[in-house]
């Protein structure tokens, strides 16, 4: 009974936010945006081989993709692929031994340059500018 628990309130902790470090949001924000982009990956392969069934196939997968649900769907992909993209030039030079005693600091101006890229992107797909 008192493992039961203590299971349970270790489980709790896991998903708690409170005091986490900014290396574990990196780790975190990293490890999610991976799974999101290779759903993705899947799934962009499956619709490219539904658009090979003809010009049918493919008109109507574009009427699709006009869907706000699909644009919303896209903002994501481009988010992840922006946050994982940066995140992963700071991880990778900070293996090489680069930049490690600044990391904190290059995390967050990175994921500062992706919130940036992400409002370029969101404009320019709910208004259609360049
Ligand atoms: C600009 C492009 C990308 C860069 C620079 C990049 C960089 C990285 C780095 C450095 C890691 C290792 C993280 C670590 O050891 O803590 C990683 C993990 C990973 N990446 Fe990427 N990546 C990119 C694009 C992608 C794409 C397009 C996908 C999926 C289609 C992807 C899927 C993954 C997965 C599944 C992991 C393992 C995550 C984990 O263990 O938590 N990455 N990436």
């Amino acid at each position: 009974m008192m493992k039961n628990e203590s299971n349970s309130e270790n489980l709790i902790r896991w998903f708690d936010p409170r005091s986490r470090k900014v290396g574990t949001w990196a780790f975190i924000l990293n490890r999610i945006t991976a799974l999101g982009l290779t759903l993705y990956l899947f799934m962009h392969l499956i619709v490219l081989g539904n658009l090979a069934r003809g010009p049918e196939a493919y008109d109507s997968f574009i009427a699709f993709a006009k869907n706000p649900v699909f644009i919303f769907g896209e903002m994501l992909v481009i988010a992840a692929g922006l946050i994982h993209g940066l995140n992963g030039i700071r991880i990778a030079l900070n293996s090489f031994g680069v930049g490690v005693r600044y990391q904190k600091q290059l995390f967050l101006g990175l994921m500062l340059v992706a919130v940036a890229g992400i409002a370029v992107f969101a404009r320019s797909m709910v208004f259609g500018g360049h």
